[in-house]
């Protein structure tokens, strides 16, 4: 068997690895790791070390490792029929199986579903509908979409100009034309700290409004966000905050598109996020949690208004000129089935909302006096740290002491997986959703260590 040092450096001179610091990678100066199998809330490496994955892979293995109940549908279903294509009207069983129990699961008019691969392609696909949309209802201006700061979309070209964090554009000339993006609904960096949640949350809705009517209403075609801003720091939307901004988007008649790729399928404690929030979308992005990434599989769920546009176009004007290879594959399909059994034979939307909120309760207990901590908060089974040298109103550390990365080394040590976000000194957490409580005390102990840890470092460094 090839050593695992020798795989190593294999890895480091021909794979290019996805949101890495490459040249670091390359020449040895970051380390790598080869993940070998997992089983639960866990994963091993190579060496045999185990840790727990507190962030579900990138909040995706719901289900957490080693079902083989997945494996086995893949099989059975490749073994069958491994591949056929969705166009000109062709479709395979689990296709239809699978469309059926996501229009079930959403309601609200959300029947048909289009299939990618990738949230990004997904989002990819959403902005190709709001234009087809606006186009064919005869409104051609309005085709310009807004998004949020913080927001996160995907890194294609398209999905990428959504994404509302500088890294993710920065040397790639993103944004594209026609993509916006408004205020962050981030309540505990508000700029007045006397602000309540609401009066916030209104704040956040003026600030779309003035945007829109600086555009001119007439030109934007449709507003996306995340129910939880998630990649852009774990983040709850301020109390009142999808009712005020609602209200905007119907006042202009914008479409409303919900990116549920993180809270799809069970993560806030219900089905999708929209309907925890009470968002009544006309666009639904959905990935990760629908297969637990047991397989690349992602969609776009559609609604009746934009649905009957499509109708109507295709009437007029023909066959949609947008379609995938790999939209609908049947293995993606069949590992969906089997993964959306297992998250209804085992509760976990029931054991998101209430492990999650037990998750939540001791981050809270264990962390809200702490001395590092200036911000705790989450939603269900998605939660963060925020860092902060002081308590109440928010003030940065310097960025240079890298304290959210720090934390994050920190807790590895202690082989717990958290992830430290971009753009601020934030630790996330989003654990598969079978997680239990005795896991969750294991969790925050861990968590706990690494965070003392990293205090003493910097008291001693006279940062604190
Ligand atoms: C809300 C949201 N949308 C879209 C994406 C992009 O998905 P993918 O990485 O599969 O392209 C992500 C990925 O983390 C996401 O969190």
């Amino acid at each position: 068997m090839t050593d695992t040092r020798t795989l190593i450096d294999n890895d480091r001179r021909h794979v290019f690895h996805a949101s890495t610091h490459l040249r670091d990678h390359a020449h040895g100066d970051a380390p790598g790791r080869i993940i070998t199998g997992g089983k639960g809330i866990s994963i091993v490496d190579r060496d045999g070390r185990e840790m727990i994955d507190a962030f579900a892979g990138l909040y995706c293995v719901n289900i957490g490792y080693g079902r083989t109940e997945i494996a086995d549908a893949i099989y059975a279903q490749a073994k069958e029929l491994a591949y056929y294509h969705t166009y000109v009207g062709h479709s395979n069983e689990p296709l239809i199986a699978l469309s059926e129990r996501i229009a079930r699961l959403a309601g609200n008019g959300l029947n048909k579903v289009y299939y990618g691969l990738s949230g990004s392609d997904a989002n990819e696909t959403q902005i190709k509908l709001v234009r087809y949309y606006h186009n064919v209802t005869g409104q051609p201006k309005k085709k310009k979409i807004i998004a949020r700061q913080r927001g996160y979309h995907g890194s294609s070209i398209a999905a990428g100009s959504l994404t509302g964090l500088p890294a993710f554009h920065q040397h790639f000339d993103l944004p594209i034309e026609g993509i916006l993006h408004t205020k962050a609904p981030y309540y505990y960096r508000r700029e007045r700290g006397d602000m309540s949640e609401r009066e916030f949350s209104v704040y956040c809705a003026e600030q779309l409004e003035a945007l829109i009517q600086r555009e001119g209403p007439e030109t934007i075609g449709a507003f996306i966000g995340e129910p939880v801003l998630g990649t852009g720091g774990i983040i709850p939307p301020p109390a009142g905050y999808w009712e005020a901004i609602q209200a905007v988007l119907k006042r202009h008649d914008i479409l409303l598109i919900a990116d549920e790729v993180v809270s799809g399928f069970g993560r806030l404690g219900s089905d999708f996020g929209f309907q925890h929030y009470g968002i009544e979308p006309d666009l639904v992005t959905i990935a990760k949690g629908l297969t637990s990434a047991y397989q690349p599989l992602s969609g776009v769920i559609v609604g009746e208004r934009v649905w009957k546009a499509l109708e109507d176009g295709t009437g007029e004007y023909g066959p949609i000129g947008h379609g995938w290879t790999y939209s609908g594959h049947p293995l993606g399909a069949a590992a969906a089935m089997a993964n959306l059994d297992i998250i209804e034979r085992e509760n976990l939307v029931g054991n998101a909302a209430e492990t999650g909120a037990y998750f939540n309760a001791q981050l809270k207990k264990t962390f809200s006096e702490h001395p590092l901590v200036g911000d705790v908060r989450g939603e269900g089974l998605m939660a963060a740290l925020e860092f902060a040298p002081e308590k109440g109103e928010y003030t940065p550390f310097d960025p240079s002491l890298k304290v959210g990365a720090r934390v994050a080394a920190a807790a590895l040590e202690e082989n717990l997986i958290a992830r430290a976000m971009p753009n601020g000194d934030i630790l996330g957490f989003a654990p598969p959703l079978v997680i239990d409580r005795s896991q969750v005390d294991e969790v925050i102990a861990r968590a706990k260590r690494a965070v003392d840890r990293v205090t003493d470092e910097l008291t001693r460094e006279k940062a604190l």
